[in-house]
């Protein structure tokens, strides 16, 4: 399983259950690595989304707290409810046996609980400090290498790279 996040250079990733900030290129990125594979959100960051609806073309897995919770699915995806790491787990495998990808999608606590769950990180690195209050684990800390970055970027005055961590 692999996640995806965009983060600073303090691995900040959100604020007042936002992003912090808007990149046209790696919302397409974005798009590109998840669009037709299933993702695994937690209910904030669900909420957070457009009109608080699944993204299209993706089929979702949300993590919740509460046993009442539903989401209405997009034409021709699903749109699962778990309420434990056990059912979200189960749920994944399920895709992968039919070959599906599945990406942990966030926010912090989604990350926190499925870190250790994930071999690969799409991460999106951002070359400026904003004023964070949800946080992405520190994976050069962690030991995780880079193995692939690609070329320098800069959207609306932020300079980014797109990286791949991996545990090598
Ligand atoms: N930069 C990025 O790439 C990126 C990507 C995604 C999200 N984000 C940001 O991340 C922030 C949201 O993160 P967050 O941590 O506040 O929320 P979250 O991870 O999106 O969702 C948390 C939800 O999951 C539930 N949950 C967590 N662990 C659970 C467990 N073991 N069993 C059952 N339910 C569980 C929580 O219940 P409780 O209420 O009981 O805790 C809560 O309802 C936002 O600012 C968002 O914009 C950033």
């Amino acid at each position: 399983m692999n996640a995806i996040v965009a983060v600073d250079k303090n691995w900040g990733i959100g604020k007042n259950n936002d992003l912090l900030v808007h990149l046209p290129s790696d919302l397409q990125y974005y798009k590109e690595k998840t669009l037709g594979k299933c993702v695994i959100f937690g209910q904030r960051t669900l909420e957070s989304l457009p009109k608080g609806r699944p993204l299209p073309g993706r089929d979702h897995i949300i993590l919740s707290d509460d046993p009442d919770y539903y989401v209405e699915p997009r034409k021709g995806y699903a749109c699962d409810v778990c309420h434990t790491k056990e059912e979200v787990l189960a749920k994944a495998a399920e895709y992968q046996a039919k070959g599906e990808e599945v990406i942990v999608c966030g926010g912090a606590s989604i990350y926190e609980l499925f870190l250790n769950d994930c071999d690969g990180f799409y991460v999106t690195w951002i070359d400026h400090a904003f004023d964070a209050d949800r946080f992405f684990p520190n994976l050069e800390e962690l030991g995780l290498k880079v193995t692939w970055e690609s070329e320098p970027q800069e959207e609306n005055g932020y300079r980014f790279t797109f990286r791949k961590y991996e545990r090598v």
